[in-house]
C-alpha cells in the first residue's frame, strides 16, 4: 500500500513538467503533421483549453453493475443536454477495450485512449470535437489489453483529467462491474450515477457495486438512475425500493436521480448513429434526460473549489489514506 501512495505522490510531483512537455509536443505536432481541417480542429482544441478564470469542472461518472443497461446512451445524450444549456462538455469513453461513444456519434477520431495510455500522448492531444458542440475522448476500440491497467497507468490516466479543466462538465462513461478502473473513475468524480434497469439481475449487480463504493468511501455522492422501464409505476417502485434497501442495509443515502422509460426509438437512434438529443430533442426520452441533467446540475457540488487534480487525488488517496 505504501508503494502505491508513493507512486501517486510521484505522479503529482511530476505534473507541471509533464504538462510543459505536452504543450511543446502539441506545437511540434501542429507544425509538422496537421493539415487542412485537421489543423483547424487542433487550433479549436488549443483555444478550448485556455483556462477560464474561476472555472469549476464537475466530473460525473456514469456506471453500472450489469452491462447493457444504457450507460453510454445516457452519457452521450446527457452531454448533449448540457451543451444545449451552454456548458462546455467532454465525454470520456473510459470503457477500456470497448469503444462506443464515437460510434454512437458516427465519428472516427484520429486519436484514442490507446494513444494516451500506451503511446505517451496527453489527454488534451487526443480530444476530438464533434459536430454537436461536445468534445469526446475516444476509447481504445478492440484493444482489450488496456482494459487491465497497472495502478500507475490508471492513476496517470486519471491525473490527466486535470488538463480538461476548461470544461464545465466531464462525463466519464465506464464499463460495467466492479474493477479497480471503475472504482477509481468513481472516486475521481464529484457525482457517480449508477444506472440500472428494473430487472432483478441488474438491481442486484447495482446493489453490489454501491456496497463496494460505500465500503471505500461512505460519503461519496451517489445517484441511482432507472432506465428501460416498462411503466412509470414499475419505475417508481424500483427506484423507491432501491433507495430504501441501500439506506437500510448500507446506511447510505443514495439520491433517486430519475427515470427513463423503455423507448423503441432509442435503439433506432443508435443504429442511425445520431443521438436522439440531436435528431429528436423533443422526444420523450430526450425530455427525461433533460430533466435528469438539470436535476444533477441543481444539486450542489459537494466537493471543494480546488483544482481538478487535487480533488481527484484527495479523493483517491483519501479513500485509502487511513491505511497509509
Ligand atoms: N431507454 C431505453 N429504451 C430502449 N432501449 C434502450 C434504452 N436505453 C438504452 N437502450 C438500448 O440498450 C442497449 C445498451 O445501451 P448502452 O450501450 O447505452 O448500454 P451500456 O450500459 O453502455 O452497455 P455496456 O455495459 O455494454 O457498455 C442499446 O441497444 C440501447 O439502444
Ligand atoms: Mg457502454
Amino acid at each position: 500500500m505504501e508503494d502505491q501512495a508513493e507512486k501517486l505522490r510521484e505522479i503529482m510531483r511530476k505534473k507541471p513538467g509533464a504538462s510543459r512537455r505536452t504543450e511543446s509536443s502539441q506545437k511540434t505536432e501542429s507544425n509538422t503533421k496537421e493539415t487542412g481541417d485537421a489543423r483547424g480542429s487542433a487550433e479549436n482544441r488549443m483555444s478550448g483549453l485556455l483556462p477560464r478564470k474561476g472555472s469549476k469542472t464537475r466530473i460525473i461518472t456514469i456506471t453500472s453493475g450489469k452491462g447493457g443497461v444504457g450507460k453510454t446512451n445516457v452519457s452521450v445524450n446527457m452531454a448533449l443536454a448540457y451543451a444545449r444549456l451552454g456548458k462546455k462538455v467532454v465525454v470520456m469513453d473510459a470503457d477500456l477495450g470497448l469503444a462506443n461513444v464515437n460510434i454512437m456519434l458516427n465519428m472516427v477520431p484520429r486519436f484514442n485512449l490507446y494513444d494516451m495510455i500506451r503511446k505517451g500522448k496527453a489527454m488534451k492531444d487526443i480530444i476530438a470535437e464533434t459536430d454537436y458542440g461536445i468534445s469526446i475522448v475516444a476509447g481504445a476500440l478492440g484493444i482489450s489489453q488496456i482494459a487491465n491497467l497497472s495502478d500507475e497507468e490508471r492513476h496517470n490516466f486519471i491525473g490527466e483529467l486535470d488538463t480538461l479543466s476548461f470544461a464545465d462538465t466531464i462525463i466519464i462513461d465506464t464499463s460495467a462491474g466492479v474493477s479497480n478502473n471503475v472504482l477509481d473513475f468513481i472516486a475521481a468524480a464529484d457525482d457517480a450515477v449508477i444506472v440500472t434497469t428494473p430487472e432483478p439481475t441488474a438491481i442486484l449487480d447495482a446493489y453490489a457495486l454501491v456496497k463496494t463504493i460505500v465500503r471505500r468511501d461512505a460519503s461519496h455522492p451517489l445517484h441511482v438512475l432507472i432506465n428501460k422501464c416498462e411503466s412509470r409505476k414499475e419505475a417508481e417502485r424500483t427506484q423507491e425500493g432501491f433507495v430504501e434497501v441501500v439506506g437500510r442495509h448500507l446506511g447510505k443515502n443514495i439520491n433517486p436521480l430519475g427515470l427513463i422509460m423503455y423507448n423503441h426509438d432509442v435503439p433506432l437512434s443508435i443504429k442511425r448513429q445520431t443521438p436522439f438529443e440531436v435528431s429528436d430533442p423533443g422526444c420523450t426520452t430526450a425530455k427525461e434526460i433533460d430533466i435528469i441533467a438539470r436535476a444533477l446540475l441543481d444539486l450542489p457540488d459537494g466537493r471543494s473549489k480546488n483544482s481538478i487534480l487535487s480533488k481527484i487525488f484527495t479523493r483517491i488517496l483519501g479513500d485509502r489514506g487511513n491505511t497509509y
